[in-house]
């Protein structure tokens, strides 16, 4: 019986290489929901066996105990090591994937700068951390907001490592997107397809209608209402975060994981034929003219091979351009508020009066 039961672990093992997924935040309840997703098999498929490394903070250890016993309690044929830790050296060591989840909340009373650089800070340990122990083709996905500068900064301080393997999660901004066209157009979800959120991951980000399409369409063929596109759909899509913190009194957290399973799903699959994802990464050569050296969210094809390219050929309009702007003027002000972080000097924060966080209302 024991004879067999390793005859059969040991085919097990043989399927595949074993990938590390890190995860901060671990014990929290984004990571609730993903952490039994990853283990069943929903992102790397049904023959690859995985290790999960979870990364707590002093407070949370306990909890996260409790969590890897319900992980092991699940019996997940895939799942082959749990690690818990508070050390991001050790946590993160070999990972091919960190999905860093754990941030500050913004309490009351919180100014926005204070939260970048509190969050900032663990964004550049972390960094620090992946640049001395990850695998050296890890792939990063910053989700603890403000996740665009959480993850230029997260960047910055691991200059040994590929700078486009950082990105920040907009996926869930393109799902909640796919949700509204589908709703006013009456199709299903997996009608709406080319959906780009351009920008940054708060209220100023842009839900894409120029170029997204519907059962193959375009979305302004099929919707005439462009009063509807300009104002309800894109702030709608906007809100839809700091509206959900209204009626939860807490942060999305299953929808939130659900998009941290399809944004590693686009990476580690090819993506269908003639459409293409929404993420964040680090602009640097850019075909669209948004200012360099910033985490912005545009739009993506891969071969499924972890990597990615940016999609060319995408159409722009004064709309769709000025928007864009706004995001970009954005995210340029909240770099400077983390230039102490980012190694370019001294911080100085002058961030747009009327630009929030996705949960801010
Ligand atoms: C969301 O978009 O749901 C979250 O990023 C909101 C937040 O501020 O936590």
């Amino acid at each position: 019986m024991l004879a067999a039961a390793s005859m059969e672990d040991e085919k097990t093992k043989s399927w595949k290489k074993l990938v590390n997924v890190s995860v901060s935040g671990a014990a929290g309840m984004i990571s609730n929901h993903l952490l039994f997703k990853l283990a069943s098999g929903e992102v790397f498929g049904q023959d690859q066996p995985i290790a999960l490394k979870l990364l707590g903070s002093e407070r949370s250890l306990q909890a996260l105990e409790g969590v890897a016993m319900e992980l092991e309690d699940s019996l997940y044929p895939l799942l082959r090591e749990v690690s818990i830790g508070i050390d991001p050296y050790v946590i993160f060591e070999d990972a091919d994937w960190a999905l860093l989840i754990g941030a500050k909340p913004r309490g009351p009373g919180v100014e926005r700068a204070a939260l970048l650089d509190i969050n900032g800070q663990i964004f550049a340990e972390q960094g620090k951390a992946l640049n001395a122990v990850a695998s050296r083709n890890v792939k990063v996905i910053v989700v603890g907001n403000p996740c665009n500068t959480n993850a230029l900064i997260c960047l910055k301080n691991a200059p040994n490592l590929p700078a486009k393997n950082f990105h920040a999660l907009t996926r869930l901004d393109e799902n909640r997107a796919k949700c509204q066209l589908a709703l006013k157009a009456g199709v299903f979800y997996d009608k709406i397809s080319n959906m780009t959120i351009w920008g940054n991951h708060s209220t100023t980000q842009v839900p894409d209608f120029l170029n997204a399409k519907i059962n193959g369409r375009p979305v302004k063929e099929v919707i005439k209402d462009t009063k509807w596109l300009e104002e309800d759909f894109t702030i709608t899509v906007q809100k839809r975060g700091g509206v959900l913190i209204q009626k939860w009194g807490r942060s999305s957290a299953a929808s939130t994981a659900v998009s941290i399973v399809d944004a590693m799903r686009s990476l580690v699959t090819p993506t269908p034929e003639g459409d293409w994802f929404s993420t964040g990464v680090y602009t640097t050569g850019n075909p669209y003219g948004i200012a360099e050296d910033i985490v912005f969210s545009m739009p993506c094809r891969s071969k499924g091979d972890g990597d990615y390219e940016l999609v060319k050929d995408v159409a722009m309009d004064d709309f769709l351009w000025g928007r864009i702007k706004k995001s970009e003027a954005e995210l340029i002000a909240e770099k400077r508020c983390v230039a102490h972080l980012t190694g370019e000097g001294n911080a100085f924060c002058d961030l747009p009066g009327d630009t929030m966080l996705p949960g801010e209302m």
